[in-house]
């Protein structure tokens, strides 16, 4: 992958002068045409003051996950952590919410404004074991961006 023309795109999005919800559907386009294990992307947020998160953009197949209790699966675990959720092979994991057969690996990366988790980046792999700290580098500083929009 070519970290920084798709950091350029990611600024270009940002600062363009389409909807907020536009600009994060063109992200999740970018991230899932761009980097070729990664097969789903999409943006879970709180949903209004309740303990649970919402499904908002997302590029990939439909999942009929679209609301997720805080602490289940790897995005309420999140949602609760305040941490990165790497998980290379999901049939390790007891608390994991499949989308699918053909997932084999997750990254969770959660979203702050002023301090406050508001939501997080998902994004699904076909393939076993293929994250690496650059993944979680460059997710972390998109989302960083994407926190932006929302302060
Ligand atoms: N696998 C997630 C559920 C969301 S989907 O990946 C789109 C989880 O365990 O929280």
């Amino acid at each position: 992958m070519n970290i920084e023309y798709l950091q350029q795109e990611i600024d270009t999005i940002i600062s363009s002068t389409i909807q907020r919800e536009e600009k994060l559907q063109a992200i999740c386009d970018v991230l899932e045409n761009q980097i070729s294990y990664y097969d789903w992307v999409g943006f879970y947020f709180k949903n209004g003051d309740k303990n649970e998160l919402k499904l908002a953009q997302f590029t990939g197949e439909p999942t009929e996950h679209t609301i997720i209790p805080f602490g289940k699966g790897i995005c309420g675990q999140v949602a609760v952590s305040n941490q990165n959720f790497v998980v290379q092979d999901v049939s390790a994991q007891d608390n994991y919410i499949s989308c699918g057969w053909k997932v084999k690996s997750e990254i969770v990366i959660p979203i702050f404004v002023e301090g406050k988790n508001i939501g997080q980046l998902d994004i699904d792999s076909h393939t076993v074991n293929p994250f690496s700290k650059n993944d979680e580098e460059l997710l972390e500083s998109i989302c960083k961006k994407v926190a932006t929009l929302f302060s």
